[in-house]
């Protein structure tokens, strides 16, 4: 996709990744939060930019050998263009290189969607928090994904990375 660029998260866009989140969550993190992440060593903030404007941001935490996804969101009028895949897919890798060997995150239940962009990744469901979200109320799924750095999993998101760079929809 032309006009497209990934970078890093950067105080500049704090506004624009609080918009996004308005219309994504129901719970967003507050200006001085995102702050207080963008200052910490241990956290990836990345932003996707197309045609200038910030549409999809995702984030990390790495905790020794586990990266912990934080968040994703693409703006609702730029879902379904691979944005959150690519976003996940440079988390991973930029796990990978600082040594993380596996990776976790929670998400909606009733979110099937969001289930399938991590699964095609290599994540699957590991457990369940009971009445963890509220507006809705719903469940949370503890997804994992393990042995990051085998082959395997390498091989998964690079044959990801590949598609979604065509811009075609993927299976
Ligand atoms: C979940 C969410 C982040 C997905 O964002 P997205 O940018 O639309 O995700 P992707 O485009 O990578 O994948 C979504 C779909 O687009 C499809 N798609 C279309 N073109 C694509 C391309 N070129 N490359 C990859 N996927 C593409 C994918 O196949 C996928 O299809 P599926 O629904 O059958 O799995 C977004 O819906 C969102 O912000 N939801 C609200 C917040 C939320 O629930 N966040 C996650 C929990 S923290």
């Amino acid at each position: 996709m032309t006009g497209l660029r990934i970078e890093s998260m950067a105080g500049r866009h704090i506004d624009a990744v609080m918009a996004i989140d308005a219309v994504s969550h129901s719970r967003q993190w507050s200006a001085a939060m995102w702050r207080r992440e963008l200052a910490a060593a241990d956290r990836c903030h990345l932003v996707v930019i197309h045609d200038d404007v910030v549409v999809a941001h995702a984030g990390s935490l790495q905790m020794l050998d586990e990266l912990h996804i934080t968040n994703v969101a693409t703006h609702p009028e730029h879902r379904g263009s691979g944005h959150a895949t690519r976003l996940l897919v440079e988390l991973l890798r930029s796990g990978n290189k600082r040594g993380a060997e596996a990776a976790t995150l929670e998400v909606r239940a009733a979110d099937r969607g969001t289930h399938r962009v991590y699964g095609r990744l290599g994540f699957s469901p590991a457990g369940v928090r009971r009445a963890y979200y509220s507006a809705p109320t719903d469940d949370a799924v503890i997804m994992w994904l393990h042995d990051l750095s085998s082959l395997e999993a390498q091989d998964r998101i690079e044959a990801v990375a590949a598609v979604v760079e065509t811009g075609e929809a993927i299976a």
